[in-house]
């Protein structure tokens, strides 16, 4: 039976040194680091991410602010909001929760947050930092480097001679999965829906990272012996045996089989999930102490 990955023990940890780094920062230079969250529409998923992100910042002791904007909100109305953040000294980090509804531009939002507010590590100044390996004042998308810990805690930082293998091709994930997994000299491969021959290249993996949003479509049988399985997915799907209209959350993995073959596996739910939230109160706090020039806390 594998080790199982959780991401609840590890995220608890992140968030206690974000906490000590927090109130440092605010006996230091009396700042406070402040998230502002914007969401717009009713996506019941996004809903609770965003709730969530909201508490867990207060957790920490930041100044937490959620902007809830109706699906009607126009794209020059949000550029509006996030001009106002980006010029407000008591806010270090921009989350903007995506999916966004159909007729905002998804490029001109990510865009138009400030590089040093980008906590989501999706302006194209962060990225290029990231794919360059440039620079310690960037930041990372909060999924990727939450699974990247996960492997750096079970494997080691260096990956060198091992073949890691992402599934999705995503910019929030899949993408910058594959340059942290580089970094760390893994040999990359991005498999995606277009992908042939997939179960051949998932057994390849001695790092497996899926994030296709398909329940349990990377079958146990595909998993190499021995193999690291993050799983990002997160599905919800039917449970009769809990009655009717009862659901459950599943990854992209089959879990049952795959955890009986892999040598590490992260559960669905308990593991990347509260990883996510983790980082981004990381990235945050970084935002927060890089804006007084003070060197953030080394969490990794
Ligand atoms: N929607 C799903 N994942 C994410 C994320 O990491 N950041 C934002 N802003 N939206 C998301």
């Amino acid at each position: 039976m594998a080790n199982i990955i959780s991401g609840t023990h590890l995220a608890a940890d992140v968030i206690e040194t974000v906490k000590t780094g927090a109130q440092a920062l605010l006996k230091s230079h009396d700042i406070r680091p402040g998230l502002a969250v914007i969401i717009v529409g009713e996506d019941p998923a996004s809903q609770i991410y965003v709730a969530s992100k909201g508490r867990k910042a207060e957790e920490c002791g930041f100044h937490a602010v959620t902007h809830r904007l109706t699906a009607d909100t126009s794209e020059d109305q949000l550029l509006q909001l996030i001009g106002e953040l980006n010029a407000d000294p008591a806010i270090h980090g921009i989350l903007v929760q995506l999916p966004l509804p159909a007729h905002i531009h998804e490029e001109n939002i990510t865009q138009a947050v400030s590089p040093d507010k980008d906590v989501d590590g999706f302006h194209y100044s962060n990225i290029g930092k990231l794919v360059a390996g440039a620079g310690e004042d960037g930041f990372v998308p909060c999924t990727p480097a939450g699974a990247m810990m996960m492997i750096r805690r079970v494997r080691g930082d260096d990956l060198s001679g091992l073949d890691a293998v992402v599934v999705g091709r995503s910019n929030i994930v899949g993408k910058p999965m594959a340059s942290l997994l580089l970094a760390a000299s893994a040999t990359v491969t991005i498999a995606h829906s277009r992908t042939h021959e997939l179960e051949e290249v998932v057994r390849s993996a001695d790092i497996l990272v899926t994030a296709i949003g398909q329940p349990e479509f990377v079958k146990g049988v595909w998993i190499k012996p021995g193999a690291t399985i993050i799983d990002v997915g997160i599905n919800r799907i039917p449970d009769p045996h809990k009655g009717e209209g009862a659901t459950r959350l599943v990854g992209d993995v089959e879990f049952d089989i795959a955890s009986v073959v892999a040598r590490d596996i992260t559960p669905v739910p308990g593991g990347v999930g509260p990883m996510t939230i983790a980082m981004l109160m990381a990235n945050t706090l970084k935002a927060a102490c890089l804006s007084a020039g003070v060197k953030p806390p080394v969490i990794r």
